[in-house]
Order: structure tokens, then sequence, then C-alpha cells
């Protein structure tokens, strides 16, 4: 109870959100009926049952068959809107969130819709909770480099609105190195870069996000820890780990909690931080996720102090903000 109490009162930042799957059921049914859209659910019940998934694969299906309900922008912003009414529930004052263009351009919803609902949304969450933000676009790594070129082409007359890009989906056979131009690209656009790498894939996938990515950040990182010489690097370049709890129990990249890495992670001196990844499919948002970790790895309070303050101090936000917030 102590645990909860000082987690609820943490202030927070969460640096890994897709903001496609912050879709709850019952938004996600009531999109269904708004835009006339037949969904293989009979009610918020069903689509609950639906989320039971063996590996990463399984939820990818069941995740974007969800994202089909977003038409037009209003969707787009009232599932925004819903995140962040969530997230201020749970103390978080920074958001960094992911959105997958792809995934809705690939079903005829043009790039426009998407973004301009969520950053209706964002701004809406700044004035309304002052939450600040930024939003990271993710190429779909199961596609190709010329469609994640395209994507970025077609992203650039708002690249003054998105701060990074990053890489998403199915990890395995699909290594970061597939993806060098894009990066290349973005980087040279000034955009801030990050990797979904070492949730399924081999350590080796972390190593090409630091060396041909060039990555700020890894999203997950767990199998970084199979490595020794990895966890070097991570460690002298402070580069920061965006774990997700409850999505490696959901997903089995852990078979119980108590076998989460955050707790060896913070005895390494590794800057990692805990968030929630797709919360509506994985149920919890990102204090559910302290607590889960907490209670499982029995981590004591100024351990738990550490993992919000990394959450601001692995943020892309200015120092002087940073400061502000730890
Ligand atoms: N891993 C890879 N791709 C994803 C995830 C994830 O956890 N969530 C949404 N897209
Ligand atoms: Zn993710």
């Amino acid at each position: 109870a102590r645990r909860s109490r000082l987690i609820q009162a943490l202030p927070k930042a969460e640096l890994h959100l897709h903001i496609e799957g912050s879709l709850e059921p019952e938004l996600m049914v009531a999109l269904a009926a708004r835009n006339g859209i037949d969904i293989p659910f009979a009610s918020v019940e069903e689509v609950r049952r639906a989320y039971a998934f063996s590996n990463l694969q399984d939820f990818l299906d069941i995740y974007y068959q969800g994202m089909g309900v977003l038409r037009v922008e209003r969707d787009f912003f009232d599932l925004t809107m819903a995140y962040l009414e969530r997230a201020n529930a749970d103390t978080v004052r920074h958001v960094e969130i992911f959105f997958d263009p792809q995934g809705h351009t690939g079903r005829g919803i043009a790039f426009g819709t998407a973004i301009g609902g969520i950053l209706r949304g964002l701004e809406e969450g700044k004035a309304r909770f002052g939450i600040s933000y930024r939003l990271i676009m993710c190429f779909l790594r199961h596609l190709d480099e010329e469609s994640a070129l395209a994507t970025l082409a077609e992203a650039e007359p708002w690249l003054d609105r998105i701060d990074g890009v990053g890489l998403d989906s199915s990890e395995r056979g699909h290594p970061p190195g597939k993806f060098a131009r894009v990066f290349a690209r973005a980087r040279e656009l000034g955009l801030k870069l990050v990797a979904h790498a070492g949730e399924e894939g081999p350590p080796g996938y972390v190593w090409e996000a630091l060396d041909i990515l060039k990555v700020d950040r890894i999203d997950h990182g767990n199998r970084a820890l199979e490595d020794r010489r990895l966890v070097e690097r991570i460690v002298a370049e402070k580069r920061t780990l965006t774990v997700c709890p409850l999505s490696n129990l959901k997903l089995c990249v852990i078979d119980a909690m108590g076998q989460s890495p955050v707790r060896h992670m913070l005895d390494l001196g590794i800057r990692v931080t805990i968030n929630s990844d797709d919360p509506a499919y994985f149920g919890g948002y990102v204090n559910a996720n302290f607590i889960a970790v907490a209670e499982a790895l029995d981590l004591s309070e100024d351990q738990i102090a550490t993992l919000a303050v990394n959450s601001f101090a692995g943020s892309f936000l200015p120092e002087a903000e940073k400061a502000e917030h730890i």
C-alpha cells in the first residue's frame, strides 16, 4: 500500500506508448458503431476475451484489426484524449507517444487524418492537464524500406510537429539494418531516433539499432542482458531502455512478473524506464506497470523513485525542463 501511494504520487514520463494500443474495447465498440463498421465481436467482454496472446505476432494481428475502427480525425482525437485522461490519473506529466501511420495509410486513411487528430488531442491534453508531449512516427518493420521512405516523404509537411521516428511491429526476421537508409534520412532531418529491439529479437538486433540506425533510445531491450559487452556499452553511453512489464508478460517475453529484467537492469546501472506499450491490450497503464513490477521484484522506494527519475532523464525534453520534474 505504501508502494502504491508512492507510485501514484510520483511524477512520471511515459516514453513507450503506441497510441493505437490505447484503444480500449469500449471505445472500439463505440467507434465501430459511430462509423458503421462491423467488428467480429458482439460485446466489450468478447473483445477482452480475444486478448490472449502467446507471442508478439498474435498480438499484432489483433492490434491491426482493432485500429480499423479509426476512420476520421475525430476518432484519432478521441483516442488520444482517452489515453491522456488515463495518463493524467496516473500522474504522468510528459508523454512521448508512437503512432503507426502505415497502419492507417495502408487501409486508405490519409496521413493527415491520423496525425491531425492525434496532435489536436495532444494539444488539448497539454491545455487541460498540463501534460507536455513529443510525437514519434514509427515505421512498420514487416513492410519494406521503400514503404518507410515513402512514409517519411509523406510526413514532410508535418515535420515541425514530429519529434522522432521509431521502428515497431514484427521483430523476428526484420533486423534494424533493413532500415539503414530511412533512419539516415531521418537523422539528416534532425529527428530523434528510437527502435524496438531485443523484445523477441536477439542482442545482435540491439547492436544494429545502435551501430547502424544510431538510435538515441532502445524500446524494450530485454535481450540486451544476454550480452555483457552490450550491457557495458548501454551503461557507458547512458542509453535509455523503455521496458514494458505487463506487455512482456502478456506477450510471453517473460513467464511471470518475477522474471522481469527491471531489477537486474537497475543493479547493472542501466537507465531503465517503466512503460505501458499497448495498455488497452496488456491490462494496465503506467502505474499498474510500476505496481506489478515493484511487487513482484520487491523494489525499494529508492528504486521506484529512480525509475520515475529515469523516465524524465531519458526523455527528449531539454535539460532545463527535465530538471523541473526531477
Ligand atoms: N512490439 C512491436 N511492435 C508493436 C508493439 C510491440 O510491443 N506494440 C505495438 N506495435
Ligand atoms: Zn512497443
